[in-house]
């Protein structure tokens, strides 16, 4: 079943190509976004999406896109804090709940406080017929296969790539999409399989030589701005659940207003320092880190790259598809770590595949 892997974790992370194309299938006709499931719903006048952990991330990933290119307002909850809060909805509300599993109880109870409400519930499940999907009024499904290990990776994946075809769909009915993404984004989003293809392997070797140098650190910021922010907190997230290595994901700006005072030489940072328009103020956020004897691991495009200890190039791609290639980096990072320190990967201690129980 492994298919000659040695986890299913690395599996499924080498699996991120055909879940794309996978996501895309049927979904793409004349240059066009097709989300049939999209349309009995009408254009939210605000977004909420509510989820738990890697899903949540996702969740926050999107934000940024729907805000820009479909100019919805978009709020990102944590399923457990949503469901006690005493939140007010608007007559225009959407509310958009993921969840690989579909049966995350916190999630779950998400959909019915908003099904009470009489608030629209749109579902972006991947286990099909499960609870969520069944109890939203709409669902698209992510088709990404069975999801495994219990460290969610490709689910992450085809969550992006939805979100980003439902925020295509939703922009075009309201007329918002920038020209360059009309023009762009489908086409590169449709070469992305074949980058990963040749560049996963890659991606591996270089997490790989990172992890003796790396496997004594007791705890690690992960630091990303705009888009690589949430995955910050995904990378954090892999690298705490299975190599048990303290790791805080944080939005790069927020350091000196406090975690910096953690920086010393054993205190590492990996920082997301892709070629977008916010590197130069990444580039001064890192030097700040140095300059307190931070060590620093930097995912980077070529070209104008700032100077860290570890300069990891990945290839440029267009746009917010670059995170298609941070993802897996700091996947495989968790992962060989995990197997450098001779962690059980596929079932890391104390965690369960899918959270039923509150
Ligand atoms: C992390 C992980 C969990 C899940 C979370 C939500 O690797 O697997 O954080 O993402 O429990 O699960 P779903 O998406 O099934 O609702």
């Amino acid at each position: 079943q492994k298919d000659g892997y040695k986890h299913f974790m690395l599996k499924e992370i080498f699996e991120q190509p055909k879940v794309i194309r996978d996501c895309l299938a049927g979904r793409i006709q004349k240059g066009r976004v097709v989300l049939t499931e999209l349309d009995a719903l009408d254009i939210p006048g605000r977004l909420t999406i509510v989820a738990c952990g890697t899903s949540y991330h996702a969740g926050l990933w999107a934000k940024y896109l729907l805000e820009s290119w479909a100019r919805i307002p978009v709020q990102v909850e944590i399923a457990s804090e949503f469901r006690y809060r005493d939140s007010v909805f608007l007559p225009d509300d959407l509310i958009l709940t993921i969840s690989q599993s579909g049966e995350t109880a916190d999630t779950l109870a998400a959909v019915r406080i908003a099904h009470e409400a009489g608030v629209p519930i749109l579902g972006l499940c991947n286990v099909v017929g499960s609870s969520i999907a069944r109890e939203s009024d709409q669902v698209v499904y992510t088709q990404a296969g069975p999801e495994i290990s219990v460290a969610s990776t490709k689910a992450m994946c085809s969550q992006m790539v939805l979100l980003l075809l439902m925020t295509l769909s939703w922009g075009a009915r309201k007329g918002t999409l920038p020209e360059e993404v009309k023009e762009r984004c489908l086409e590169e989003l449709a070469e992305m399989p074949t980058t990963l293809e040749r560049d996963l392997p890659v991606i591996r070797g270089k997490a790989r030589s990172l992890c003796q140098e790396y496997s004594d650190a007791k705890s690690f910021f992960f630091l990303g701005r705009g888009q690589n922010f949430p995955l910050a907190l995904e990378g954090a997230l892999k690298l705490k659940e299975i190599s048990y290595i303290h790791a805080e994901g944080y939005a790069s700006g927020e350091m000196k207003h406090g975690p910096i005072a953690l920086i010393d030489p054993q205190f590492p940072t990996f920082a997301m320092a892709l070629g977008d328009e916010l590197l130069q103020k990444v580039a001064s956020n890192l030097q700040e880190v140095q300059a307190r004897g931070g060590r620093i691991i930097a995912l980077v495009n070529p070209g104008a790259a700032p100077a860290v200890d570890e300069s990891w190039v990945l290839p440029d791609v267009w746009g917010p598809l670059k995170s298609f290639l941070v993802l897996p980096a700091v996947q495989l990072f968790a992962y060989e770590m995990a197997v450098y320190l001779g962690k059980d990967v596929d079932q890391p201690r104390n965690l369960a595949k899918s959270v039923t129980v509150e």
